[in-house]
């Protein structure tokens, strides 16, 4: 029971971080969520000579990239966030080149490069690949040409944006990726001095400009954060009003839990949820690119389905290896079945119990917490460090609706 409101978008802080590197005047961002990610962006860009001067309060951050000196980004960092490959795009734009290790992060599938790298090369950027990093140069600057891209990435798409803003002519990129983080990337960009144009559909033009200056952007909420809380609160059962999601960011999550016989309200500020958390019915998900289902949604939406009546179908289309949570939730007496790579049966049981799981991810962690909310008994949660990469202080949140949650 209660309010809770959402932070802003991990998921757009760390490209809008990544392209403060483009500017050479100094950037302010405000309310920045606390997070082990924008942490680890942060340190990659400092890392790269750009300096950063925090708040008080540490949510609002200045970014002065006029210091950039290097176009090397360490080891460690990379490694540890596959996001810090978003600063290959301003490098490049910036320098004329960029070293970066082979990207990590959640495990979650292949997650190949390939788009990015294919993209820089279309815009005039050489590639070398070795066993441990990707230098990619342009000594004659980037040029401004023609992008299709085999799948909409929202990370090539940013990429390119990024890469593309400060090249020389027009850039069109067709079947970019279409999410809210993209557009928010290309508001901050133009605030900046960027021409891009598009962002948000299918087809983004891009006028290249010669130098950008800094800009202050207050970053979109997050609508995944959102939407965990709405499957929380329709899960357990309540009434919680989950202040600052945008319902247009959140209509298939909400346009399901509906279907699933949850009541879920969308008011000017915020979505409310109304449920007995009992009498959910079976529903199946799709993951797609925006504006389908979102895979970041996925397994939280499959914890919710783990307790409805009947059976569900939870399809992956995004990631190729998204079910590692499956195994955990069969632990607390959820009966999910693996059918392939991209399919898993749930059906539905009455109850769920408490028992010790581990986090595989960041999202099918935010999962096993949902399960455990409603799971009876006390259960315990191991390698939480996944799920604070994107969530801030997720037990003090729950807790302020009721939920009993200790962070050891
Ligand atoms: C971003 C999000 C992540 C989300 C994902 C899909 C950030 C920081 N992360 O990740 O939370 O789950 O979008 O909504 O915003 N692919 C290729 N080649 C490439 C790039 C991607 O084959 O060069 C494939 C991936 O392996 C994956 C699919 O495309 O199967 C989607 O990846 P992409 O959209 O690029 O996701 P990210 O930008 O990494």
């Amino acid at each position: 029971e209660g309010r809770v409101r959402v932070s802003s978008a991990k998921n757009a802080v760390l490209p809008i971080i990544a392209g403060t590197l483009l500017a050479s005047t100094p950037s302010k961002l405000l309310e920045i969520p606390n997070l082990e990610d924008v942490g680890t962006i942060c340190q990659v860009i400092e890392s790269l000579g750009v300096k950063i001067t925090r708040n008080k309060a540490d949510d609002e951050i200045i970014f002065d990239a006029s210091t950039l000196t290097a176009t090397e980004a360490p080891y460690e960092l990379v490694r540890k966030m596959r996001a810090s490959f978003l600063v290959m795009g301003p490098l490049l734009a910036r320098k004329g080149e960029a070293k970066i290790s082979m990207p990590g992060g959640c495990a979650i599938g292949a997650r190949p490069i390939d788009l990015h790298l294919k993209a820089f090369e279309a815009l005039g950027a050489k590639i070398e690949i070795t066993e441990d990093y990707v230098y990619a140069h342009a000594p004659e600057g980037l040029k401004g040409t023609q992008i299709y891209l085999d799948f909409p990435s929202v990370g090539a798409t940013e990429n390119v944006i990024m890469a593309a803003s400060m090249a020389e002519g027009k850039t069109v990129i067709e079947n970019a990726a279409e999410e809210p983080e993209i557009v928010d990337l290309a508001t901050f960009l133009n605030a900046m001095g960027a021409n891009i144009r598009g962002a948000g559909t299918n087809v983004i033009r891009i006028e290249g400009v010669p130098q950008l200056h800094g800009a202050i952007h207050t970053v979109i909420p997050d609508r995944i954060e959102a939407g965990t809380y709405l499957i929380a609160a329709a899960m357990a059962g309540g009434d919680v009003f989950v202040e600052n999601a945008l319902p247009e960011h959140l209509k298939p999550v909400v346009a399901k839990l509906k279907e699933a016989g949850v009541t879920v309200e969308e008011e000017i500020d915020g979505i409310r949820v109304i449920s007995t958390g009992k009498g959910i019915k079976a529903v199946d998900i799709k993951t797609l690119p925006y504006p389908g289902f979102p895979t970041d949604m996925q397994a939280q939406f499959m914890a919710f389905t783990t307790i409805a009546e009947g059976t569900s179908t939870v399809t992956e289309t995004v990631f190729e290896n998204r079910f590692m949570h499956c195994k955990e939730l069969n632990k607390m007496g959820a009966d999910t079945q693996v059918i392939s790579n991209h399919i898993c049966k749930v059906n539905g049981v009455e109850k769920l119990h408490a028992a010790k799981t581990t986090c595989p991810d960041l999202r099918g962690g935010a999962a096993l917490i949902l399960a455990a909310l409603v799971g009876e008994g006390q259960s315990e949660i191991n390698n939480i460090y996944h799920v604070e990469r994107g969530y801030e202080n997720i037990e003090g949140v729950l807790n302020n609706l009721g939920a009993d949650m200790t962070k050891i």
